[in-house]
């Protein structure tokens, strides 16, 4: 679907590392160039008409992100990534809350970005880390994550799409269970808001983390959006210009109130005008059009890997677009290597995700994340290429 928006396309790949970072269309390269080109200048400085123009269009990049995720425009704070959201939580918002003894609920299966934040917490404040054990498909239920909960649990902090096994989570009722025992959910929403309709309102998530280049924008913006009660006693891991109403010699500060509280610094103007055109593009296709493509698709690659008898298929059971497999005796980046020589991208190794050995067996994985532009086609070739495996071996190095 869609190919002839991305200018990527013109050359020769096949795409199929969308976990990592997604193509860009013509209308976000566009918003950014008539940014830079246009009316380059700074936001909420300026006392002139470009400068007007970039808090227009700033601002309503914000509005659109909220609607996308259904919050409120003062509930989204503008990051350099997913990254920066979860530390500014566990940082800004957890680090004063936490006392020894209290624990985090993660899971094995999440990406480095929601796992080392909380152990730099849980070493500072003597605070225990409990881990959501995985089922036999490498899901998460409600009962599991009841299972490791306690009176000491304060937080349940997991991906709703994780970056290797690709299962969603039930976030709604993890939410649900949680809020009913005092515990705060935080969602690391990488992988799932670039491929399924967010509603915040709807699951009650208190934070969620997202980054643009995994939905169409580009790198180094990110969100964190939080319940405005709680993002208003988040402490501001940058101080700066931008986020104080003023200061005096005297040492006291006055903040701003939110968003711009937690916005310090210039910002990065261009890729939230990016992010904002991203989110525009993919409501022109629809949310769920994309989710119902990618899991045909999804299911079309795994029938297909399962006729290959030497593969081995780490999540059969995926419920998204993110498959992992091996192929008997053959290193997973050998895979991947060879499969460049033919422009097929996918990624091979560990994913970032270097606790899930425990839970798979395996350190290393080759992993295909599809997006709504891949096509059947281009699963043919990649089934093709992995379908001759000697050919693999002879020509991996
Ligand atoms: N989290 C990204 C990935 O899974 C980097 O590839």
């Amino acid at each position: 679907m869609h190919r002839e928006d991305f200018p990527m396309f013109k050359q020769d790949l096949i795409y199929l590392d969308n976990g990592a970072t997604t193509f860009k269309p013509n209308s976000v390269i566009d918003a950014m160039n008539d940014y830079y080109k246009t009316y380059s200048a700074n936001a909420h400085r300026g006392d002139y008409s470009i400068s007007y123009k970039v808090d227009v269009n700033y601002e309503d990049a914000r509005v659109k992100v909220a609607k996308f995720i259904n919050a409120e425009p003062e509930e989204v704070i503008f990051t350099s990534g997913a990254t920066e959201s979860l530390n500014i939580i566990a940082s800004g918002f957890f680090d004063k809350l936490l006392e020894p003894g209290d624990e985090i609920v993660i899971s094995n299966a999440e990406h480095a970005s929601n796992v080392l934040p909380w152990f730099n917490l849980a070493n500072k404040h003597n605070l225990v880390i409990k881990y959501v054990p995985l089922d036999s498909n490498l899901h998460i239920t409600l009962d599991a994550v009841k299972s490791v909960v306690s009176p000491k649990t304060k937080v349940i902090a997991l991906a709703e799409i994780t970056n290797v096994v690709g299962d969603i989570r039930p976030i709604k009722e993890i939410c649900k269970f949680a809020h009913a025992n005092n515990i705060f959910v935080v969602c690391d929403g990488a992988q799932s808001v670039p491929h399924k309709k967010t509603d915040v309102k709807d699951s009650d998530v208190d934070f969620l983390a997202f980054s643009a280049h995994k939905m169409c924008g580009p790198t180094g913006v990110g969100v964190l959006y939080g319940k405005k009660e709680l993002l208003e006693s988040v402490e501001p891991l940058s101080l700066g210009g931008g986020m104080n109403e003023s200061f005096d010699s005297e040492n006291e500060v006055y903040l701003k109130e939110l968003p711009q509280r937690l916005e310090a610094g210039t910002p990065n103007i261009a890729g939230v005008i990016g992010l904002g055109a991203a989110v525009d593009y993919l409501e022109s296709i629809g949310m769920d059009t994309i989710s119902i493509y990618e899991q045909k698709l999804k299911k079309y690659l795994i029938d297909k890997l399962k006729e290959i008898p030497y593969i081995q298929i780490i999540n059969e059971e995926a419920d998204s677009g993110i498959v992992a497999f091996n192929i008997d005796g053959i290193f997973s980046q050998d895979v991947a290597f060879f499969l460049n020589k033919y422009n097929v991208c996918v990624r091979a190794g560990n994913h970032c995700a270097k606790i899930l050995k425990k839970e798979v067996g395996v350190k290393n994985t080759v992993r295909v994340s599809l997006y709504f532009y891949n096509t059947t086609e281009e699963i043919d070739d990649l089934v093709e290429l992995l379908s001759n495996k000697d050919k693999i071996i002879k020509e991996m190095i």
